[in-house]
């Protein structure tokens, strides 16, 4: 990959840094944000980081956690789901009863992702994430910087035009640590229950929710204005 797009991504990250203060980076520790926490540490450090932990995390991704506090001096913010909406959701859809229907998946990734993300970015003036665009038919049309209506900020996409071949370029020449679910055939990780690994041929998301629609497969964290 070109050098002009890594420093393209350095420069918007210190305009973000320098303009957006408080300004926060959702990270799901997948390759792409592992670039991100990279870059942020070396160009924008006073960019926050969080991640959403939903409860229901694969135990590789919160080995990388702890890699990653060891690696950067960074601070990351975890947020979990308020343990009385996991009671209600579990009551109205029963275990796992997401794989029932699209509405009982939206309604779990409502109370273990949307909900706490909205306590994540109160009182922010940006927020960061990993999106590329050709990671998904409902990326296509996503902008480097939108305004986020629903949550009152502005929302920024430094990664939109870097191939998956960009992302494992750089993870590989700076050793950047990764999720060793990766090396098993998962292009894409969220929750362990909802992921699978793919088969050679299949699509990098085949494997997040692989029983839904290509179409529906957002989980509420990222809507299209
Ligand atoms: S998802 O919406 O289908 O789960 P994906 O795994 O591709 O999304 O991640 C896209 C971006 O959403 C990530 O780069 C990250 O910015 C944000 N994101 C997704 N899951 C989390 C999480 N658990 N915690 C923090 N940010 C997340
Ligand atoms: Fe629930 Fe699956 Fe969504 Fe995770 S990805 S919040 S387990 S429906």
């Amino acid at each position: 990959m070109s050098d002009t797009k890594i420093d393209t991504t350095l420069a918007l990250l210190k305009r973000i840094e320098a303009d957006f203060t408080p300004a926060a980076f959702a990270n799901s520790l997948g390759a792409e944000d592992m670039v991100l926490t990279d870059l942020i540490s070396k160009a924008a450090p006073k960019i926050e980081l969080f991640s959403l932990d939903t409860g229901r995390l694969p135990e590789e991704t919160h080995k990388l956690m702890r890699k990653l506090s060891e690696r950067y001096p960074l601070r990351i913010r975890v947020y979990f789901p308020d343990s009385r909406d996991v009671e209600e959701d579990l009551a109205a859809h029963g275990f796992n009863g997401f794989y029932d229907s699209v509405e009982a998946r939206k309604a779990c990734c409502h109370v273990r992702k949307v909900l706490p993300l909205k306590r994540a970015l109160a009182g922010k003036k940006a927020w960061i994430t990993g999106l590329r665009r050709d990671q998904a038919p409902t990326r296509t049309a996503l902008a480097e910087q939108q305004d986020d209506v629903e949550n009152g900020l502005v929302k920024f996409n430094p990664l939109l035009d870097w191939s998956e071949a960009d992302v494992w370029n750089y993870i590989r020449s700076n050793n950047v640590p990764y999720n060793r679910l990766h090396d098993r055939s998962y292009p894409s990780i969220g929750c362990a229950p909802c992921t699978r690994a793919i088969t050679e041929g299949e699509d990098i998301r085949a494997g997040r929710w692989w029983w839904e629609r290509p179409d529906q497969k957002e989980c509420g964290l990222h809507r299209r204005n």
